[in-house]
């Protein structure tokens, strides 16, 4: 119960990751505000964590702007009258196979929920997170960060998450003064509890176990008890940090990877 008296707010906590963060900081003890545009899933996840006993709220919001981000965390205020821990977790991906498709309205999609919700949150939860006696944000950030592949359409996405890991280091710099830790996780391959699965095909599964030397890919909950322990107090002294949480899929040497699965192929039929 290492998050017991904390007030922990997720945005993107409707499903996937970010359900998984929501259910971990709940099992330990938070009381969880969701931030998302979609009330019904955020309610059933509510309702399936925690019945009705008051210790998750659910905040229909969009952050895509400052004002859904003034009108998110007043909510969040008004209901729970604190925040200790902040997790910016929603993000989308624009997709363009080459960066002359790319449009003006693309980047402002792409950065929108990555960069500017991350420091509109940031800056309006400030003075809250001031007063906690153990702030923390923690950004879910991606190992595509720091890798790309050709033709890889998804490019923007890890502009993006570079820029959200630098803003990341920003924020642990300026807010360090106050006491308040700013960290990432970033995750590797994961297979979220809805939708299509990264291990419904079995060509991925084969690369998983060439590439992961886990030989798996994470849950939502892997990603959630990482956020958990950058937002506790175990990590009293750990900022400006990204915490890679990906199976060790990071240190696969890529051509040895490529060649054990390339020989692992079957080329008979
Ligand atoms: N899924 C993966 O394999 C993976 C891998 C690495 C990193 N990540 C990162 O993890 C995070 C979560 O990923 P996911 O796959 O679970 O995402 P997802 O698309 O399944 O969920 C995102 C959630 O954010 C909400 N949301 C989107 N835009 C919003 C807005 N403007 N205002 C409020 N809510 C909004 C959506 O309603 C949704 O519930 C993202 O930051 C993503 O970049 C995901």
């Amino acid at each position: 119960m290492r998050h017991q008296g904390h007030i922990a707010v997720v945005t993107g906590g409707a499903q996937g990751i970010g359900a998984g963060i929501v259910e971990v900081l709940h099992k330990n003890g938070a009381k969880v505000a969701i931030i998302d545009r979609q009330r019904d899933k955020a309610l059933k996840l509510s309702c399936d964590i925690s019945g009705d006993d008051g210790a998750i709220t659910v905040i229909e919001a969009d952050i895509s702007d400052k004002p859904g981000c003034e009108y998110a965390l007043q909510q969040v205020i008004d209901r729970f009258g604190a925040v200790d821990i902040l997790v910016n977790n929603a993000a989308l991906a624009r997709n363009k196979d080459y960066i002359g498709k790319l449009s003006d309205s693309d980047w402002a999609d792409q950065s929108k929920l990555t960069i500017e919700a991350v420091t509109n949150l940031s800056e309006i939860a400030l003075p809250y997170l001031q007063r906690s006696k153990c702030p923390a944000i923690v950004n879910v950030s991606s190992v595509t960060a720091t890798k790309i592949a050709q033709n890889q359409a998804s490019w923007p996405y890890h502009v993006s998450k570079a820029g959200l890991e630098q803003l990341t280091r920003y924020l642990a710099v300026k807010l360090g003064q106050s006491n308040i830790r700013v960290n990432a996780v970033a995750p590797g391959l994961v297979d979220r509890s809805e939708g299509v699965k990264l291990t419904d095909f079995k060509s991925n599964q084969q690369v998983i176990s060439h590439v992961v030397p886990l030989n798996r890919v994470a849950t939502a909950s892997d990603i959630g008890e990482a956020v958990s322990f950058l937002s506790s107090q175990e990590a009293s002294f750990i900022t400006g940090q990204v915490l890679v949480v990906d199976g060790g899929m990071g240190i696969a040497e890529v051509f040895g990877a490529g060649l054990s699965i390339l020989e692992s192929l079957d080329f008979s039929n």
